[in-house]
């Protein structure tokens, strides 16, 4: 045993015990009844997948026809990749998807392993779940062609959040349970509705870009935001910019969580936000199964 990997196995089992508590899905889980780590034998994961809800993830139309798309984008980081995309939804697209969320908000829960609560200290906002019509579909394709089409990718179901005055989402990870085989890979948070100050999303650890020409979509000198408590934060805060995106990857290929990944969505000052959540599972062999039960 090389002489620190003592302390450094401590220091995984303290941060466990951090992480655990905190350890709080956006949305509901794909896996219904999970807690603690990821399975690491075949039997574990073969249970973990057979728990898997497939209903949650979209199977994209083989004809379907969208609009050209003309976002632009901005690479913030490699590894974990993040991009900024300009223009992601357009202002009709942007109308039409709040108009179609209306009926159907209800106040937004948290998950905490397979436990489910409305628990307004953590998070204080409205999710609906949007009726997959065309422009549903066509969103659904551009967030798979922005990945590139990767094998065994699947867009989940989409909802819109609205976050009225105080609204927020406290620092958190999207990313549940996760291994090589499968996870909850990447996620795009997008903007439909900024008419409001305040109400921007924080990443603690992500390192600011040095050039000034970032402060058109990230705070910058005066304007960068408190926290839910008031405390001072790190990293970058992206402001609410209607149509804009941001894209990042939650997970390494071996499964492990991007700690850059955590993130909040910072309470609404004055107005509404209304984001859109496009989150992206990966399921290995997922694909070849479809495929089979496909031809008779
Ligand atoms: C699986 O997902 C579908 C679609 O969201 C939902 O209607 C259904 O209740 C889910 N089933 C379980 C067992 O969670
Ligand atoms: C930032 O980028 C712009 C556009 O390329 C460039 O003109 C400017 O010199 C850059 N600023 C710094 C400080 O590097």
């Amino acid at each position: 045993m090389p002489p620190n990997s003592k302390s450094l196995i401590r220091t995984a089992f303290e941060y466990s015990l951090l992480i655990v508590p905190l350890y709080l899905l956006a949305g509901a889980p794909l896996l219904r009844s999970f807690f603690g780590s990821p399975g690491e034998t075949d039997d574990e994961v073969a249970d973990l997948i057979s728990k898997l809800n497939t209903s949650t993830l979209m199977i994209p139309d083989e004809d379907l026809i969208c609009p050209k798309s003309t976002y632009v984008v901005h690479i913030l980081s490699r590894d974990p990749l993040v991009a900024y995309i300009e223009d992601f939804i357009r202002n009709d697209e942007a109308s039409h998807l709040v108009e179609i969320s209306e009926p159907n908000f209800t106040p937004s829960t948290v998950w905490a392993g397979s436990e489910e609560s409305h628990d307004m200290t953590i998070r204080l906002s409205e999710k609906a779940l949007l009726p997959r019509d065309h422009t549903v579909k066509c969103i659904e394709a551009r967030a798979r062609a922005f990945q590139g089409w990767r094998p065994d990718v699947f867009i989940e179901e989409l909802y819109s959040q609205r976050y009225g005055p105080s609204g927020y989402y406290r620092h958190h990870f999207d990313g549940g349970v996760s291994s090589s085989r499968f996870g909850r890979i990447s996620s795009f948070m997008v903007y439909l509705d900024a008419s409001c100050t305040g109400g921007g999303t924080n990443f603690p650890k992500l390192k600011r870009p040095e050039n000034k020409s970032w402060c058109k979509f990230i705070e910058c000198g005066d304007e960068i935001s408190k926290g839910i408590d008031g405390e001072e934060l790190e990293g970058i805060t992206f402001k609410a910019i209607k149509g804009n995106a941001l894209y990042w990857e939650n997970f390494r290929p071996d499964g492990s969580m991007y700690e850059e990944s955590w993130h909040a969505g910072l309470p609404v000052k004055t107005g509404t936000k209304i984001g859109l959540n496009i989150w992206s599972w990966y399921q290995k062999g997922y694909e070849e199964l479809l495929k089979s039960q496909k031809s008779p």
